[in-house]
């Protein structure tokens, strides 16, 4: 990367189904793009990469099968998948970095330690309650093991967390309820979990938390002067890496 040259800002949107990060990602872009900022807008999974040249689109689609429960897989295996999926987009993300795109990702590894984390603290209560002495094979998948396998990935410039005080705002936003994760258990619990990220992070001030129940234009203003914020102090700064 030539020195004079301002790399991109990597900039990461996470919260809970429905908490609007699809609809503000969208607008983040269609913003910068208006203002001649030079922008990628990407999203995690991925269900559309093609990593086996025999069979296209072979973990996008496997992971977008999984999450419409057409197919079930093993819980480390699947981890791994979604982990897969960010780790070979790496060097294409760093590419756009330099040339100085900014990247705009909707969910990123936060969600893939959250979520598998979070379905593993139901299924462990669960196993818990009925007895089942295989509880000990879920110990696996603590909250370390789901963090320690994206070590290496880029680390977001920030992080912008989308905040919903109760599942009852994300319940009443359509389509609710339709894939894997989106039900009122798993949801309780992704918020709690998104929380222990929040307070583990601390240190690295990369997260930057917006009231999600605010008025779609108001909480992209915020966005907006957050990104813009982001891109100006991380121009000359090296990437980080998890
Ligand atoms: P979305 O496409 O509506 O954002 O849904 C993606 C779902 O996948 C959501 O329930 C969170 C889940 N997920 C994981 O379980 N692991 C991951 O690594 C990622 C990125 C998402
Ligand atoms: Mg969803």
């Amino acid at each position: 990367m030539a020195s004079s040259k301002k790399r991109g800002a990597f900039i990461v949107l996470e919260g809970i189904d429905r908490s609007g990060k699809s609809t503000q990602s969208k607008k983040l872009h269609e913003h910068l793009t208006a203002q001649k900022i030079a922008n990628q807008l990407i999203r995690y999974p991925d269900r559309t990469t093609i990593t086996d040249c025999k069979q296209n689109k072979k973990l996008g689609k496997l992971l977008n099968e999984y999450l419409q429960c057409k197919q079930e897989v093993d819980d480390r295996a699947i981890h791994l998948i979604f982990s897969a999926n960010r780790h070979e987009a790496k060097q294409q993300l760093l590419s756009w970095l330099e040339e100085g795109y900014t990247v705009i990702c909707d969910r990123y590894s936060y969600s893939g330690t959250v979520y598998t984390y979070s379905k593993n603290v139901i299924k462990r209560d669960k196993m818990e309650k009925e007895g089942d002495k295989s509880i000990k094979s879920q110990k696996a998948l603590d909250w370390e093991w789901c963090k320690h396998v994206d070590q290496g990935l880029i680390q977001p410039d920030v992080v912008i967390y989308l905040n919903v005080k109760d599942l009852a705002t994300v319940k009443n936003r359509g389509e609710f309820g339709n894939e894997r994760y989106e039900n009122e258990a798993m949801l309780k619990q992704v918020l709690k979990s998104y929380q222990t990220f929040l307070a583990e992070d601390a240190d690295k001030k990369i997260w930057s938390i917006v009231d999600a129940n605010q008025a779609v234009e108001d909480v992209h203003k915020q966005i907006v002067s957050i990104t813009l914020a982001t891109i100006e102090s991380v121009a000359s700064k090296p990437v980080q890496y998890l």
